[in-house]
């Protein structure tokens, strides 16, 4: 049965029994800055489990894709470990619990898929009798015979918080005896005899970060069966890199390296499962949004494709090739996972470029590693590299220290371990009081800010509004009061002001006391929602506790928000003209700009960038009305919203569209930030910029508003000042210009050169340590005269440094 068909069977059997089929969500957790990846099945369905979102159905089955890092040294050397996999998951909310799940998952696999039963071992939690019963029903096995563990094998939390429970597994005995030594081993020895098909957990529980475990109002389950794994058993193979699901990426490996898998040593397979592994890793990755880089997810990628362009030297590739293998997870998973297949091309594209940069850091590096050999050679006697060059390599050519250990043990050398331990910790020492550092400066505010209510926000509706100055810093922290030329921070119950966030910047305005004013140039967000209002006292004092005035400053607000309901008309523009993978990757939206930062891989073309422009304008010109909307997050999803892959969302969702008259939005996107009332209001829109910020990711700036009409004249004028000068009108310019450069051309060249006596510049020149050092400026006609002048002159001073210029 192909991996495929098991996909589809799975299912088919959950929705025969009234689960709504809900599709992978992304790798990258949608609302969750508590884990990294999508680790499990039930990651999309946390809240519904948590009782904070509802949905339309209270039974579910998914085939999830998943990102789990933590143990990535096991992949390779283990035959069945994988850092991206699918899993297959029903998933009740509330609905049925332990006696239907079971049973569900037992159907399945004894009569769906025809496993034998004498093969399938269940362990139960050691407290829950109650699956101890369901299972001696449902296997004919005495309840005492069920296998009972502890916490430790069975209660599964997806991490340090959130939902959690008591589990019960289901192991398939492969061998029928210990692998190691023949005994009749139990379910936990690590033998590869037993495999752990099926978890089902029982949600009960929501963890909290100090441990405490609150019982959920309605208990659910949250079911995980490994693609990879059941797909071997099916498949009749001793791992889960011998299923269909590898076997054309080893295909295209054999293809390059001539190494067939079966036919391979121990080494060099190990070798082939990291390619093949880190291969699918990165191109679903890629696909959703993540690009390499030194932290978080993008430095999770990188170092997996490292560790796999590294493997294919063991493989004896020498040239970049993780490309091709991408190419090939795209072709093999496209038809599950359409986005692998339609962002093929990009993956293809940020492989090779981040692998050749590796392999040209990567010869660099073992140029270094063998000069440091060298040297130390004749000296005699050394033959351990010390920790600290074992690092620079290892921190600067992004050398992994097996690679370094390798080519040292060849030649009879080692590494200083413990010094290249030692000087590992001292730069995560560093790192680490670099950001304390950093938390320290905010300490005094974030301290109060716990204390203080979050700001009511009132500056959607208005610009100014009284409040009470519920708290104020200086330079020495928290204080009653402040004076003119003081640097302040405020706080307020109650603000207009915008905080930094989404993009958008911060407000700048004024706050007026009953003894004085703060001009306030920008606004943050603290802690828990409290706004920072960062300024200086312009004029007399104010103090604690004051009613005051808070005005934000109209002329920069109008701008961002023009600013800001460009850039959302300008995202969807993009994505018109480019194609919906070329997503939102960051932006900056400011009173004068905006700057817009997306997945394309390379410079747009002159007509694209029209194209866009036009489609922009054309929404300003029909005056599309901007609503905003308070929503569900579910909902606003389901209504094809556009989010950021990586930012937080709560549990209701602002949803901003432009051109919802008749049903239809222009563009509709998750978005706390300040807009305009309609697209009128934006006046005018043009991009003045775009270039490429690092793999993948291209930027563009545009100016709209009244910053449009200043960029528009400053050219206007520069263009006019050259008709004045070139005695021409506007449409005759380039022609007028073309003429006179031809005439130029045409003219006998000044061949005349004044050039000085070369003695006399050696003469006035500063001497610096025995050498001359000489700059100056000569009369020369052409480049040609000038070099020839400098040759004579090195000529002469010998030994010299020397800069000319020629007017
Ligand atoms: N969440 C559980 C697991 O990952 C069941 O899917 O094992």
């Amino acid at each position: 049965m192909e991996s495929a068909q098991i996909r589809q069977q799975f299912l088919d059997f959950f929705e025969a029994r009234g689960h709504t089929i809900v599709p992978s969500a992304p790798l990258v957790p949608a609302n969750d800055p508590s884990i990294l990846f999508t680790i499990a099945g039930m990651i999309p369905f946390k809240e519904v489990f948590l009782g904070t979102e509802k949905r339309s159905y209270t039974r579910a089955a998914s085939v999830q894709k998943c990102f789990r890092a933590p143990d990535l040294e096991d992949v390779g050397p283990s035959p069945q470990h994988q850092t991206f996999f699918e899993m297959l998951g029903n998933f009740s909310f509330g609905d049925y619990f332990k006696e239907d799940a079971l049973a569900f998952s037992w159907e399945f696999l004894t009569e769906t898929l025809g496993l034998p039963k004498e093969r399938l071992h269940p362990t139960i939690f050691e407290e829950d009798d109650e699956s101890a019963k369901i299972w001696s029903r449902l296997t004919g096995v005495p309840e005492d015979k069920i296998v009972r563990l502890g916490a430790e094998h069975n209660f599964w939390r997806m991490g340090e918080t959130g939902p959690c429970g008591p589990d019960s597994e289901i192991f398939y005995d492969r061998s029928g005896r210990c692998l190691r030594d023949g005994s009749d081993c139990d379910i936990t020895c690590d033998c590869d005899r037993w495999w752990e098909l099926w978890n089902n957990v029982f949600i009960q529980f929501d963890r909290a970060a100090d441990g405490t475990q609150t019982p959920l109002p309605k208990p659910g389950v949250d079911t995980g069966l490994g693609l990879e794994r059941l797909t071997a058993v099916m498949q009749g193979v001793d791992s889960t890199y011998e299923t269909d699901l590898f076997a054309p990426l080893f295909g295209e490996v054999s293809r390059l390296t001539g190494i067939e898998y079966g036919a391979a040593s121990e080494a060099q397979r190990i070798a082939m499962r990291i390619v093949a592994d880190h291969a699918r890793g990165a191109a679903f990755l890629i696909a959703d949004g993540i690009l390499p880089s030194n932290e978080g997810r993008g430095y999770v990628l990188r170092r997996i494709l490292r560790r796999a362009s590294y493997q294919g030297r063991q493989l004896g590739l020498e040239r970049a090739f993780l490309a091709d293998i991408c190419g090939r997870v795209s072709e093999v998973m496209g038809a599950a996972y359409p986005e692998v297949r339609e962002s093929e091309a990009r993956i293809r594209e940020l492989v090779s470029d981040e692998e050749e940069r590796f392999l040209t850091a990567l010869e660099a590096g073992l140029t270094r590693l063998e000069r440091a050999i060298e040297e130390a050679e004749p000296s005699g006697g050394r033959t351990v590299l010390s920790g600290e060059e074992a690092f620079r390599l290892y921190d600067t050519y992004g050398f992994p220290i097996d690679l370094t250990r390798q080519v040292l043990q060849a030649r009879g050398w080692s590494v200083d371990e413990d010094g290249f331990d030692r000087a590992l910790e001292e730069q995560r020492e560093r790192g680490r009081s670099a950001r304390e550092l950093e938390r320290g400066q905010d300490e005094a505010l974030l301290v109060a800010a716990r204390e203080l209510a979050p700001t009511r926000f009132v500056g959607y509706e208005t610009l100014a509004a009284d409040a009470t100055l519920l708290a104020l810093f200086t330079n020495e922290g928290r204080s009653q009061s402040a004076r003119e030329g003081d640097t302040v921070d405020l706080v307020l119950d109650t603000s207009p002001f915008y905080a930094e966030g989404g993009g958008q910047v911060g407000d700048a305005g004024r706050i007026y006391g009953p003894d004085g004013e703060v001009a306030i140039g920008s606004t943050r967000r603290l802690g828990p929602g409290v706004f920072v209002h960062s300024g200086e006292v312009a004029r007399g004092q104010i103090a604690e506790g004051a009613t005051v005035r808070a005005e934000v400053d109209e002329t920069t607000r109008r701008g961002t928000m023009r600013n800001h309901t460009a850039t959302h008309l300008f995202h969807r523009a993009l994505r018109q003209v480019l194609g919906p993978q070329a997503k939102q990757a960051g932006s900056l939206v400011a009173p004068d700009r905006l700057r817009f930062d997306f997945l394309h891989n390379k410079p747009l073309t002159n007509d694209e960038l029209r194209e866009a422009e036009r489609i922009v304008r054309e929404q300003i010109m029909r005056n599309q009305p901007v609503r905003t909307d308070v929503m569900p997050l579910q909902q606003a999803l389901d209504l094809g919203a556009d989010a950021m892959f990586d930012e937080k969302y709560g549990e209701e969702a602002r949803v901003v569209s432009v051109g919802d008259s008749n049903g239809e939005a222009f563009s509709r996107e998750l978005c706390g930030g300040t807009h305009c009332h309609a697209t009128g209001e934006i006046g005018a829109f043009f991009i003045v910029d775009q270039r490429s910020v690092g793999s993948g990711v291209r930027r563009v700036d545009a100016v709209t508003g009244f910053g449009a009409f200043d960029w528009m004249d400053a050219r206007r004028e520069v263009l006019e000042q050259l008709s004045r000068e070139y005695n021409a009108p506007l449409a005759e310019l380039p022609e007028r210009l073309r003429a006179l450069q031809e005439r130029a051309r045409e003219q006998p060249k000044q061949t005349a050169s004044n050039l000085p006596d070369p003695g006399d510049l050696i003469e006035r020149a500063e001497k610096r340590d025995g050498a001359l050092l000489i700059v100056d400026t000569v009369d020369a006609a052409d480049a040609a005269s000038l070099r020839e002048f400098g040759d004579e002159l090195r000529a002469r001073a010998k030994s010299a440094a020397i800069v000319l210029g020629a007017l």
